[in-house]
């Protein structure tokens, strides 16, 4: 009985994502929109551990861009959130921060079976990733 419970509630969180990505596509929503990264070192497939590009003023204007393209819908137009999603101005400094945004990226966020946010990866070269980071980071808040 136990067996059959557990496949069947796989079969619906199954649902539950088919759904979620069908609704989502029916709302153009999930479009990524290519982040230009001309003049930033390349970086590879493998994800780096720690933001390469901290503090780099040219990183951080491609970033600014990345973000009104692909995460100001959720997280707020200047990273200032209406509460749709977390506030990305308080995620915290440093290599903390750098774990958590990386974490994102790779699996987005899917709450009881709903995609609350779409995965990144590969959709947006690593470069223009950590750009978007470098951009978070420099309007980072207490
Ligand atoms: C469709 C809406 C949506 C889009 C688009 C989106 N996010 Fe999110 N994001 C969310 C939600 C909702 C959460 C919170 C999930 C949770 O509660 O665990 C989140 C969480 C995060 C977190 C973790 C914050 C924390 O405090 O734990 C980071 C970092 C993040 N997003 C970065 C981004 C970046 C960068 C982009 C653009 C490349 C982006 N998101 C695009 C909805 C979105």
């Amino acid at each position: 009985m136990r067996r059959i419970k557990t496949a069947a509630s796989g079969a619906l969180v199954a649902l539950g994502f088919a759904l979620a990505a069908g609704s989502a596509l029916g709302h153009g929503d999930v479009q990524p929109q290519p982040v230009k990264t001309d003049g930033l070192k390349p970086l590879g497939a493998e994800w780096v551990a720690e933001n390469p590009y901290k503090g780099d003023a040219h990183a951080i204007q491609i970033g600014a861009s990345g973000f009104n393209q692909n995460c100001a819908r959720c997280h707020g137009l200047e990273m200032i959130s209406g509460g749709l999603a977390p506030d990305l101005r308080y995620l915290p400094q440093g290599k903390e921060g750098d774990e958590y945004f990386v974490e994102r990226m790779r699996h987005g966020a899917v709450i009881n079976g709903v995609t609350k946010m779409p995965v990144f990866e590969g959709l947006i070269s690593q470069e223009g990733l950590w750009a978007i980071r470098s951009y978070i980071e420099s309007k980072h808040e207490e």
